[in-house]
């Protein structure tokens, strides 16, 4: 290399360094903040996961097992939690294009999205439940919603299940974004039945007068993760290490105990 060339090398290298710095201390304070924060994708119409309440809510608006779960998580990585609450149907994609760093929403492990996300050691372990009217005596098991008007909730577990495994007719099935709607319809006879995960549909169920029906024969178990987006060890392992810290101080079932009794909104 030449005397010169060398010269112009180091110099473009000084100077792309310069601006990397500037860079460094110059960033804009949206940037700075967004390091700060820890971005929670959720939602919150899933007592007692997630739920928004005006008594006393943990973070924002929001309370639930999922928000103090995450409210840890944040706290041990030194950061402050930030809640977007969405559409289900939208968080898997919410996560692995980086909108938000994780989904805490009572989300369960399936093949499906474990090909756009990754998923934290699992927390919980719920079902599928059957809400129906209190009088209601021709459901009893998952076979017999096969004739009957059938609720579930836009892009959940449940949503498959009645669709694929259970093979309810798209005529018969009613889709909707909160599962609060559609439990209406079953106040209000329009829907013989809504499927939906257990302590979520015992929760509704006993909040507005109706019962929910087991059956763990047809209903398989389903655990509930974090999603990251796919390669992102660092947050997985900091999560996974919290999850363990909780759970072996018992702390996710004395929080599971906490929101399963409370009357939520
Ligand atoms: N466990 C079900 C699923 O993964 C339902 C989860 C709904 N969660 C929520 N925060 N709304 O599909």
């Amino acid at each position: 290399m030449n005397k010169k060339l060398f010269k112009s090398v180091v110099l473009g290298a000084a100077a792309v360094m310069s601006v990397a710095v500037l860079a460094g201390c110059g960033s804009s304070p949206a940037e700075q903040t967004a390091s700060n924060k820890l971005v929670m994708g959720t939602n919150a119409q899933f007592p007692p996961f997630e739920f928004t309440t005006t008594n006393n809510p943990l973070v924002e608006t929001f309370d639930g097992i999922d928000v103090a779960i995450a409210k840890k998580i944040a706290e041990d990585n030194g950061k402050e939690l930030t809640i977007v609450d969405q559409e289900f149907e939208g968080l898997v994609a919410a996560v692995s294009t980086g909108k938000v760093d994780m989904a805490v929403a009572g989300m369960t492990v399936t093949p499906d999205r474990q090909q756009s996300v990754d998923f934290s050691d699992t927390y919980y372990t719920a079902t599928q439940v059957m809400v129906v009217a209190p009088d209601n005596t021709s459901i009893q098991k998952a076979s017999d919603l096969v004739d009957k008007k059938v609720g579930v909730v836009l892009g959940y577990t449940g949503d498959n299940i009645v669709t694929d495994d259970l093979q309810v007719p798209e005529a018969n099935i009613q889709r909707a974004n909160r599962a609060l709607d559609i439990i209406q319809d079953v106040k209000n006879g329009k829907l013989d039945a809504v499927v939906v995960d257990s302590y979520t549909g015992k929760a509704l169920a006993e909040k507005n007068g109706l019962k929910a029906i087991e059956d763990p024969e047809a209903f398989e178990a389903e655990e509930y993760a974090i999603a990251v987006k796919k390669g992102n060890t660092e947050l997985l392992e900091q999560i996974n290490k919290v999850l363990k810290e909780m759970k072996e101080s018992g702390e996710i079932e004395q929080l599971a105990e906490k929101y399963n009794t409370m009357d939520v909104e």
